[in-house]
């Protein structure tokens, strides 16, 4: 029988070891994921041979320092993964290996499927990429002080609008992240990110959509995530993103008073409708097909089914 002493310390020793070294590395945080049940594939076929491939494109093209990255393997399936905009190359890289091994785990037979991690997310189906639009949602258990909710929501609503506007105009990542002040001692930070790869129209409407479900999903939540698969939107009481210096946090506006839940909650919708007809032309011109495909696929989504 091997000595009892030495497994004790073994076991101490690897413990130790994973907690100091494996642990610090902060590994990747799943959110959440959704596989489309109906249509499948089989074991060993060519889909998943062609999905095996598109997740070590995928997962390598992080590696070499990609943030987004968006593929077509053989005209049988489309994929891509995009990680949050303050992320260093290893952690997105870490990200991306983790959720492509996960997806397979969780997704194991289904030909589209999508897995959101705190700081990436990614992709596939054999279908068009705009036609799959599920959403999720995550808030804190806490909800606001009731007597603060209402100047709450007005400040975040305009955080919120804010960053999706300037998301919106983004020639670069459309990844914005910002911070103001709550209360005297507090503050509420925001982030929201589309993929890279949307028009400014599809970047709106994306946003749109995610922060008008934040009222239904989230209301007083002192924090909450909301993930869909071409933008995310996350605010939060503690900072969350690395931050970088901002060149002009806007000022807050103080609310007015006796205002009803009903114009708060237009209050988060309305801002951005403006910004839609103004970017509503452009779009329909330039995208064609593709952009109405993507207006209806959110539009299906964002109606209630009868
Ligand atoms: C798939 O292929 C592997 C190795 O080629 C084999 O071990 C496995 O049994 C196959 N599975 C099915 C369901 O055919
Ligand atoms: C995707 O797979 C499903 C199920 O196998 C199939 O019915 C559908 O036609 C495929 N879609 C495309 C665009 O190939
Ligand atoms: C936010 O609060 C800090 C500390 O209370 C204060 O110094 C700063 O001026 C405030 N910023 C704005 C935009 O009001």
């Amino acid at each position: 029988m091997p000595n009892s002493k030495s497994s004790v310390l073994v076991f101490l020793f690897s413990h130790f070891f994973f907690f100091f070294f494996v642990l610090r590395e902060a590994a990747p945080i799943y959110s959440s994921h959704v596989c489309t049940d109906s249509i499948k594939y089989q074991p060993n076929s060519t889909f998943q041979f062609n999905l095996n491939l598109l997740l070590s494109s995928l997962t390598s093209n992080a590696a070499k320092g990609s943030h987004f990255f968006r593929t077509q393997l053989s005209n049988a399936i489309n994929g891509l993964f995009l990680c949050r905009g303050d992320t260093l190359t290893t952690t997105c890289s870490d990200c991306v290996s983790a959720a492509s091994r996960e997806i397979e785990r969780r997704c194991p037979v289904q030909k589209e499927a999508i897995i959101w991690y705190d700081l990436c997310m990614l992709r596939y189906s054999n279908q068009s990429l705009n036609n799959f639009v599920p959403s999720s949602e995550i808030s804190n258990t806490e909800t606001v002080d009731p007597k603060n909710k209402e100047r709450f929501n007005e400040i975040l609503a305009g955080l919120l609008n804010s960053l999706a506007a300037k998301a919106v105009i983004s020639h670069v990542d459309k990844f914005e992240t910002e911070e103001v002040n709550f209360t005297r001692t507090e503050k509420l930070f925001g982030l929201v990110q589309c993929t890279p790869d949307l028009t400014a129209f599809g970047c709106n409407s994306c946003l749109k959509s995610a922060i008008a479900s934040v009222p239904i999903c989230c209301d007083g939540k002192l924090g909450a995530t909301v993930l869909l698969p071409a933008c995310n939107i996350r605010y939060e009481l503690f900072p969350f993103f690395n931050t970088t210096p901002s060149s002009n946090p806007p000022a807050i506006r103080s609310p007015p008073s006796g205002r009803s839940n009903f114009s708060v909650i237009l209050g988060f919708v309305i801002p951005i409708v403006g910004v839609v007809s103004l970017f509503a032309f452009g779009f329909c011109s330039f995208t064609g097909k593709q952009g109405r495909d993507m207006l209806l696929s959110w539009r299906k989504k964002n109606l209630p089914e009868v």
